[in-house]
């Protein structure tokens, strides 16, 4: 089969057309329309044309596939083996924020199976991406998760719960226990981005509680096609029903696993 794929060229060319417009909207935060769907959860009028750029972009070429997405929810489509999974701006509160940090995500699946991930930060025109026995890549540069084994010389990175959601306490319990163990923490913003920075190396691990699908499933494959180990917080592979992730090597992933377990 040609890499990338026909289907991983039409999911690139949706998260860069629907980025077009965002980079246009971060350079002018003050005109768009903000509203509160819920307490801290932002919701602006550029989520909502991105998904529907996607899904109109997606539909085009691939007719029929459903679509889960963070705005519209779920849409069966008449081909009922492929569903796109899709995150219109991940890191929404650092977009609002006129933080380039946040990022378009995509992840196709035929059958329930990961199939393919994109994503895309349109703002530093960074493009991840990973297909199924593939490899992963960041822009044409092949992706390798970072060889340290020792928790002492690493970067961990995870994502903290928002006023109004659930899991302070054990997020704190989680992040003291990581804080005494390890090089440092990181709290970027955007969960997708991180697993794509664990897939480059950058940070070592990743792990966040109280994620939904959209936030980690392209990241999913992107870290796995990276050579990183990928599993719910339980250590199975649940991550969508427990909306938990932990991704790092294979050998600093137990280590991670046991500490934040104990903790
Ligand atoms: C959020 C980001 C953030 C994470 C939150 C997510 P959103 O996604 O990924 O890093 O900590 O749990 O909800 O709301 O910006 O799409
Ligand atoms: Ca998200």
């Amino acid at each position: 089969m040609a890499y990338p794929s026909a289907t991983l060229n039409v999911m690139t060319a949706a998260a860069r057309k629907a980025g077009r417009p965002l980079v246009r909207d971060f350079g002018e935060l003050e005109n768009l329309q903000i509203s509160m769907k819920g307490p801290a959860d932002f919701v602006t009028s550029a989520d909502v044309r991105t998904e529907r750029i996607l899904i109109e972009e997606l539909s085009k070429a691939r007719p029929g596939y459903g679509f889960l997405g963070e705005e519209g929810g779920a849409v069966t489509g008449a081909d009922r083996s492929h569903r796109f999974i899709l995150d219109p701006i991940d890191g929404t509160v650092n977009f609002m924020h006129g933080i380039p940090h946040f990022a378009i995500s995509i992840r196709l699946e035929r059958e329930g199976q990961l199939v393919a991930g994109v994503i895309y930060n349109p703002v530093t025109d960074d493009l991840y991406y990973a297909e199924k026995g593939h490899g992963a890549y960041h822009n044409n540069k092949r992706l390798r998760v970072a060889a340290r084994k020792e928790l002492n010389s690493c970067i961990i990175a995870t994502g903290l719960p928002m006023m109004g959601r659930e899991g302070h306490d054990k997020a704190l319990k989680e992040t003291t226990a990581v804080m005494a163990t390890t090089a440092g923490i990181r709290r970027f913003g955007a969960a997708s981005l991180d697993m794509v920075y664990v897939a480059a190396g950058r940070f070592d691990g990743f792990w966040e509680l109280g994620l939904k699908s959209w936030d980690m499933a392209a990241g999913i494959v992107v870290v796995r096609e990276a050579g990183g180990m990928v599993t719910d917080l339980e250590g199975g592979q649940d991550m969508f029903a427990q909306g938990s992730v932990l991704c790092a090597n294979e050998h600093l992933q137990p280590q991670l696993l046991k500490l934040l377990k104990a903790a």
